[in-house]
C-alpha cells in the first residue's frame, strides 16, 4: 500500500493533535506535533530569558536540539535531551510559542526539521503551516477549524484537567489574539492551502470527525 503525508492544520484548540493522534494510529503512520516544537523553542528562549529580543533568540538556535521521544503516555517532546513534555502546554509557553513562531530564523530552523520527518513519507503531521509550507506537496490536506468560543471551552476543560484554575474569559481573549497572531504574522501565516478539506468540528463528536477523517484517508491512498 502506498505511503502517504497527512497535513493537518488549522487554528489553535481544535483538536488537530488528538485527531492527528488518532489517524496515525489508525493508518500505523508516525504522528508529528510541530506546536510542540515551536513550544520547545519557547521554553528554550523562556529558561534563557531572552523572550521578546529577536537577535538573542536567533543566537540560541544552534544550541537547540529538539526531537520526541516515545513514552508510555504517548509521544513526548524533548530539548536538549530533557523530556520538557510536563513544561511546554502552559498558557504562558503557549503564548510566547506564538510569539517565537513569528521570527523567520525560528520557522527556517523547525521547518528543515520537520521537512527530513517526512521525508520516508507515512506521517501525519499538525501544525500551521504544514500543508502550505513544510508539504505542500502532501498528499492529503486537512483544514480543522471551529468557532472561538467552542474552542476556548475545550481549552478550559484541558487546562483544568491538569490542575490549573482558568478564567473562561481571559482564555476566550488568548484563543482570539492567537488567531490573529497565527493568521496575521508576516512569516508563514496560518491560512488554508487551496487544496485543503476544511473540517469545521464545531459540532461534531470526536468519533463523527475521526470516522469522517478516516473515509478521506481511505479514499486517498486508494485512489
Ligand atoms: O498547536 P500549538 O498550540 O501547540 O502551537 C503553539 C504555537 O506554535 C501556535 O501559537 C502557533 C505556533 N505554530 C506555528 O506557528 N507553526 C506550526 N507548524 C505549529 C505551531
Amino acid at each position: 500500500m502506498r505511503k502517504i503525508i497527512v497535513a493537518i492544520d488549522g487554528y489553535s484548540s481544535c483538536g488537530k493533535s488528538t485527531v492527528a493522534k488518532q489517524l496515525a494510529q489508525y493508518a500505523g503512520y508516525t504522528y508529528v506535533d510541530t506546536g510542540a516544537m515551536y513550544r520547545a523553542v519557547a521554553l528554550a528562549v523562556n529558561r534563557a530569558g531572552v523572550a521578546g529580543q529577536k537577535e538573542q533568540i536567533i543566537a540560541l538556535l544552534p544550541k537547540l536540539s529538539i526531537t520526541f521521544t516515545q513514552s508510555a503516555g504517548g509521544q513526548h517532546v524533548c530539548l536538549n535531551g530533557e523530556d520538557v513534555e510536563p513544561f511546554i502546554r502552559t498558557l504562558e509557553v503557549g503564548n510566547l510559542a506564538s510569539q517565537v513562531a513569528a521570527i523567520g530564523e525560528v520557522r527556517h530552523f523547525l521547518v528543515q526539521q520537520q521537512q527530513e520527518l517526512g521525508q520516508a513519507k507515512g506521517i501525519v503531521m499538525d501544525g500551521r503551516d504544514i500543508g502550505t509550507v513544510v508539504f505542500p506537496e502532501a498528499e492529503l490536506k486537512l483544514f480543522l477549524t471551529a468557532r472561538p468560543e467552542v474552542r476556548a471551552e475545550r481549552r478550559l476543560k484541558e487546562l483544568q484537567e491538569k490542575g490549573e484554575q482558568p478564567v473562561y474569559e481571559e482564555v476566550l481573549r488568548d484563543v482570539n489574539d492567537r488567531d490573529y497572531r497565527d493568521t496575521h504574522r508576516a512569516e508563514s501565516p496560518l491560512r488554508q492551502a487551496q487544496d485543503a478539506i476544511v473540517v469545521d468540528n464545531s459540532d461534531m463528536t470526536k468519533d463523527e470527525q475521526l470516522s469522517y477523517i478516516q473515509h478521506l484517508f481511505d479514499d486517498c491512498i486508494n485512489r
